[in-house]
């Protein structure tokens, strides 16, 4: 018997309108858009500034795109992921929230928090259950709100960030596309260089974790860089090697879009050229599960069937992975 593996049948993204650039950055806090440029690469990102939106609605209208796109009845699709580290609520699942919003009458549903990981989890996670044959049609989604958790007084951090989200149908297939081959990791030891302090069970919100200002993204950037330049680098190598790839086979390379210099630095280990890899950093920032689902949406009319795309990534916890995709359609 042929074995089942799960294939990408369609890609979409979307980011709110809102643009915040550097040059309005300067004027919030001391930083230079020569800064910016040079230490991340990032000339500007887009936020969700209407209120009472949250990220289920980044979510819902990558999913009703998707669901057009894809000429998809919402009651055929089966389960739906979502990954994200800035969900609606605590409870109940953002993924819950983008299934009402969208008509998945007949899904279920769940979040995965992997940080800037959380998008190739969640597929990884999604691809096993095309693969027992049971499932037919899954969506992934990565969404995010960051401006939620990011303190604009802030330097070290408020530069970096983004909101926007993006998402891929999976469907069984057992010819050679699909994704192929996965490498996952977590060191938690790691958790304390880039998290949320407050708002948890060990530090439940307070008038005092508001005050310490324990609610906003906390990173030691330099810690944070180190282990992503090698992890990043690391997976990617690995899993080119283990599938017998040599740089020539990459079509390829989709990185998180953290830090321009990790970009560089993952595709050089990967004996890569830059025109082999997708960057939208300078437009969006990090989105952190949304930053590959927006990159494959990108290019989507660029890619080929049968192209060896690398997806690699390095976030919070730590997580970090790769997984290596063989797409199955001509873009448009
Ligand atoms: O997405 C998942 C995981 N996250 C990452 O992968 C992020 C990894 N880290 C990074 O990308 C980089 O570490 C940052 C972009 C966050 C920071 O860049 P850096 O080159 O590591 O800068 P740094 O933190 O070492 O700071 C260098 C200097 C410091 O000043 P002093 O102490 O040398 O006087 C900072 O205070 O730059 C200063 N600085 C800034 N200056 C102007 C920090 N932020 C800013 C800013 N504008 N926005």
């Amino acid at each position: 018997m042929q074995r089942i593996k799960a294939n990408i049948t369609g890609v979409h993204g979307w980011v709110p309108d809102f643009v915040l650039t550097n040059e309005e950055l300067e004027k919030m806090v001391d930083t230079t858009n020569e800064w910016i440029m040079t230490r991340t690469g990032i000339k500007e990102r887009r936020i969700l500034r209407e209120p009472g939106k949250g990220t289920s609605d980044i979510g819902a209208e990558v999913v009703k795109g998707l669901l057009e796109k894809t000429n998809t009845d919402p009651k055929d699709v089966e389960l739906l992921i979502c990954a994200t580290v800035t969900p609606d609520y605590a409870f109940p699942a953002t993924a819950n929230i983008i299934s009402d919003k969208t008509g998945l009458s007949n899904a279920w549903s769940y979040d995965i928090n992997a940080a800037c990981s959380g998008f190739i989890y969640a597929l990884d996670t999604a691809s096993k259950f095309i693969e027992t044959g049971q499932y037919k049609k899954v969506i992934v989604v990565g969404a995010e709100k960051m401006s939620m958790m990011v303190d604009y007084t802030d330097r070290a951090t408020c530069v970096i960030f983004g909101d926007g989200g993006g998402a891929v149908m999976l469907e069984p297939t057992t010819d050679e596309y699909g994704i192929r081959d996965s490498i996952l990791r977590t060191d938690g030891s790691g958790r304390i260089h880039l998290y949320q302090k407050g708002g948890g069970s060990v530090k439940p919100a307070s008038f005092r974790t508001v005050a310490a200002g324990e609610h906003f993204v906390y990173q030691e950037g330099q810690q944070v860089f180190k282990f992503a330049v090698t992890n990043m680098a690391d997976v990617s190598v690995e899993i080119m090697k283990r599938n017998n790839m040599e740089s020539d086979d990459v079509n390829w390379l989709v990185p998180h879009q953290a830090n321009m210099r990790i970009i560089e630095a993952t595709a050089k280990r990967m004996g890569i050229r830059k025109d082999q890899v997708m960057i939208n950093i300078q437009r969006y920032g990090n989105t952190t599960s949304g930053t590959i689902p927006l990159c494959l949406w990108e290019w989507e009319d660029q890619l080929k069937k049968g192209d060896n795309i690398i997806l690699s990534a390095f976030g919070g916890g730590f997580t970090w992975g790769s997984i290596y995709v063989k797409w199955s359609y001509d873009g448009q």
